[in-house]
């Protein structure tokens, strides 16, 4: 029993030794170990996120333009440009986890930086590692294009014009059971299209090559 009480003492004195000696440096060890909190868990984040994009490792989606064709492309002498433009593009999800809604497709076309045309795409879904086909259509005509006039003397000489066919695009994530919303992806073609046959002067038909397009994500 005394021995007991004794050993019981002895314990409480050094712990109110040990007690005396942190609170000499209370403040230093506050910090230290909330330091050290901090560190942990900006550690653990990285660790889970990093292991998240692993897991899904996504891949931006991939955007040509098979076809394209210029039926049309006249510029009158009150500067209206007057077109036809038939394009035909393949989209491509590459991720294996990802699953895309398109919810707003929007194709604007554009001739020595000045818009001529501009349509929407009906909205699709787009699974895993899957491909959709678009063809966005401009017919019209559209007036006021004096700038134009002097690349359009020039290309038309050279029997093809360089047109920028842009998609302004909406879209959802789809990942496992969650969605991402509010992306709003960028595509940007540059096509050179052979100028309509009785424009060109050597008969030889003009194919168009395959474009790949550039993906903005943000
Ligand atoms: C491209 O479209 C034109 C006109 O529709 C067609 O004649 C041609 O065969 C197409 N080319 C390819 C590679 O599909
Ligand atoms: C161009 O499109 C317009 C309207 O769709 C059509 O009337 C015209 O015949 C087309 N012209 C050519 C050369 O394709
Ligand atoms: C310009 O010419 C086109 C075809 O010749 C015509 O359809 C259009 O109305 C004209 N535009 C203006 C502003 O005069
Ligand atoms: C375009 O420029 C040429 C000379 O560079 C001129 O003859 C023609 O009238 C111009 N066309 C228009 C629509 O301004
Ligand atoms: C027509 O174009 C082709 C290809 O660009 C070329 O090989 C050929 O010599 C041209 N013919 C003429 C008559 O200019």
């Amino acid at each position: 029993m005394a021995e007991q009480k004794h050993g019981d003492l002895n314990g409480r004195r050094s712990y109110r030794s040990m007690g005396r000696r942190s609170s000499d440096c209370g403040l230093c060890w506050l910090c230290c170990s909330l330091l050290k909190l901090i560190i942990s868990i900006a550690i653990t984040v990285g660790a889970v996120i990093f292991a998240i994009w692993l897991v899904f490792r996504p891949n931006e989606i991939k955007v040509h333009v098979d076809n394209a064709t210029l039926s049309r492309f006249t510029l009158t002498a009150n500067s209206t440009l007057l077109y036809n433009l038939t394009l035909a593009m393949t989209v491509r999800n590459p991720n294996r986890r990802i699953a895309i809604y398109y919810d707003y497709v929007e194709a604007q076309a554009f001739y020595s930086g000045e818009r001529f045309g501009l349509t929407t795409v009906p909205p699709f879904y787009q699974g895993h590692k899957t491909s959709s086909q678009l063809s966005p259509e401009f017919h019209g005509k559209q007036p006021a294009l004096t700038s134009v006039n002097a690349t359009f003397t020039r290309e038309k000489g050279e029997g093809s014009f360089y047109v920028d066919v842009n998609l302004y695009t909406k879209i959802r994530l789809k990942v496992w059971i969650f969605k991402i919303h509010g992306l709003k992806p960028e595509i940007r073609c540059n096509v050179k299209l052979p100028a309509p046959a009785p424009a060109r002067k050597n008969t030889t038909t003009i194919k168009f090559e395959t474009t790949k397009c550039d993906v903005d994500l943000f």
